[in-house]
């Protein structure tokens, strides 16, 4: 099945299972805002868990916390974000669609990309055992063609973008021959640079209000917040702290459901150090969260590090995990090296000092900073593609969600085989007895099989049926979703075997 086939499918199950609905649907939508249904909750919950205990807990020296959204002004002054956090926009003339100019560059790189991949492909099938990837790479004709315009593309924007120069690209466009995806035409405007930043009035009255922002990044509220933390936490750097909450950008090109939004939740982690050690720390946490994001078991090929053509106005080292959703290689993650811009900046217009007197070198200095930042519903969108899959039994197909069993929204269904002779009473007994410790479901509708789908459909792990035998010897089925196994257990074992592969601890093992 074609890839898009497959996301518009995962798109319509995240709807049809009150996973991921569209925001105020009834009045026909708000663009690129989504709420989280039921099940979409718990799962969204479960990430951020283990998210933050991989950080608060796991790492002595990192610490939690929760600023407001609504920040003073200045702060977006201090951080760059009014004067630069902006998008080269361009329109086309035609169909008066909007686009963002570096995406219409960057999917030109991945068309030749693709057509690169695509010799590949062929002349595997072609050669077989003997395909020898490396030097056909080397020697093809048009494998070196497209390598070329690859190159010499890649080199002009990316000097394009540093620069900031927006008519080089537009040329870029213009001479690329790119089209709009709507019109087919190419009537292109200038590029010019949006900012995407939202605004709003904090005041009873108009003239007393001011204009606040909604934060397009938790991680400000982390930097202001820097003294009070470091001196009531006695913290020595280097030392991080973490924090998850919304953000807010009015992005023109938002597209690919939960993907790029305008209102989305973010996960960031601050790591304060030593000036001149940040490109060690940067390093490691480079290393840190991929492991964090392969524990979860959606294949090592799957992920993949991009260094930044343009680092931002605050970095001197950025780097994205990147992820192979079905629409492609796509960042999850971003880890940058922020110098000591931010701290630097709110010392300068606060007007207070930000120090930190480290006393093994018997001297005051602002501290640098590495920051690791997850987008809580791009990670969402990681685990339903990875877990979605459609496989072929013997007398039909099934949809199955094989969400990694801590983060299943649902842990276990507990189903009556039927609906009398008392089994209906035990399910009720086994979940009252493990509701505490698991999110439980019961279901007593329909076939067991139809109810087995159900489940699978949902991601959760465990099913248990009670049957006749259950009222003889206190024993159970166990069904596990990803093998449909079962196994006759007793009841009071279920607690164990359910709490060992449901628990967090298993994942933090592998970190
Ligand atoms: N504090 C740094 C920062 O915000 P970023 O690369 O702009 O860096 C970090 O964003 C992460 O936030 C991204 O890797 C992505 O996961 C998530 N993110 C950013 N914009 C988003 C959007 N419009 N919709 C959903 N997630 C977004």
């Amino acid at each position: 099945m074609a890839k898009e086939d497959i996301f518009k499918k995962l798109v319509a199950h995240c709807k049809e299972y009150g996973f991921v609905f569209q925001s105020s649907e009834i009045y026909d939508g708000l663009g690129a805002v989504y709420d989280y249904g039921q099940l979409g909750v718990e799962l969204k919950n479960n990430i951020k868990k283990y998210w933050w205990d991989s950080m608060v807990k796991l790492h002595e020296n990192v610490v939690g916390l929760d600023s407001a959204i609504f920040m003073h002004p200045t702060i977006w002054k201090a951080s760059g974000h009014v004067d630069a956090f902006s998008d080269p926009l361009i329109d086309n003339k035609d169909s008066k669609k909007r686009y963002r100019a570096d995406v219409l560059i960057e999917e030109q790189l991945a068309k030749i990309e693709g057509k690169i991949d695509k010799e590949i492909t062929k002349a595997k099938k072609r050669f077989g055992d003997s395909f020898d990837e490396q030097q056909f790479r080397e020697t093809n004709p048009r494998v070196l063609a497209n390598k070329t315009k690859f190159e010499e593309l890649h080199t002009r924007f990316a000097k394009a973008l540093n620069d900031g120069d927006l008519d080089e690209l537009k040329q870029i466009i213009i001479d690329q021959a790119i089209v709009c995806p709507v019109s087919g035409s190419r009537n292109w405007t200038d590029v010019r640079q949006f900012n995407l930043m939202f605004s709003t009035e904090m005041g009873a009255t108009a003239e007393g209000a001011s204009t606040i922002y909604l934060r397009p990044e938790t991680a400000q509220g982390i930097f202001v917040n820097y003294l009070n933390v470091q001196k009531t936490g006695r913290m020595k750097i280097p030392f991080g702290i973490a924090q998850i909450g919304k953000a807010f950008r009015n992005e023109i090109v938002a597209r690919q459901f939960i993907f790029r939004m305008r209102e989305f939740e973010q996960m960031e982690m601050q790591f304060f150090v030593r000036p001149g050690t940040e490109l060690d720390w940067f390093g490691k946490w480079k290393e840190t969260r991929m492991k964090w994001h392969k524990a979860l078991g959606f294949g090592d090929e799957n992920y993949r590090f991009h260094e930044h053509e343009k680092l931002a106005h605050y970095a001197n080292a950025a780097v994205d995990v990147e992820y192979k959703f079905p629409f492609g290689f796509k960042e999850v993650e971003g880890i940058h090296s922020r110098t000591d811009f931010d701290l630097s900046q709110h010392e300068e217009y606060s007007g207070k000092k930000i120090r930190y007197f480290d006393p093994e070198l018997n001297e005051s200095y602002v501290p640098y900073v590495v920051e690791t930042s997850i987008g809580v519903d791009r990670m969402f969108l990681q685990v339903i593609s990875a877990a979605y899959s459609e496989e072929q039994l013997e007398k039909d197909t099934r949809i199955v969600l094989k969400i990694p069993a801590a983060l299943a929204p649902i842990k276990l269904a507990v189903l009556p085989l039927v609906k009398k002779d008392g089994l209906p009473e035990i399910a009720r007994q086994i979940i009252n007895n493990l509701k505490f410790d698991f999110n439980c479901q019961y279901d007593e509708k329909d076939s067991i099989g139809k109810r087995y789908r159900r489940q699978d459909a949902i991601g959760t792990p465990f099913c248990v049926t009670v049957d006749h035998q259950t009222i003889e010897d206190n024993t159970v089925t166990i069904r596990y979703r990803d093998t449909m196994a079962q196994k006759r257990v007793a009841i009071e074992k279920l607690e164990n075997i359910i709490g060992e592969k449901v628990n967090f601890k298993e994942l933090f093992g592998k970190l």
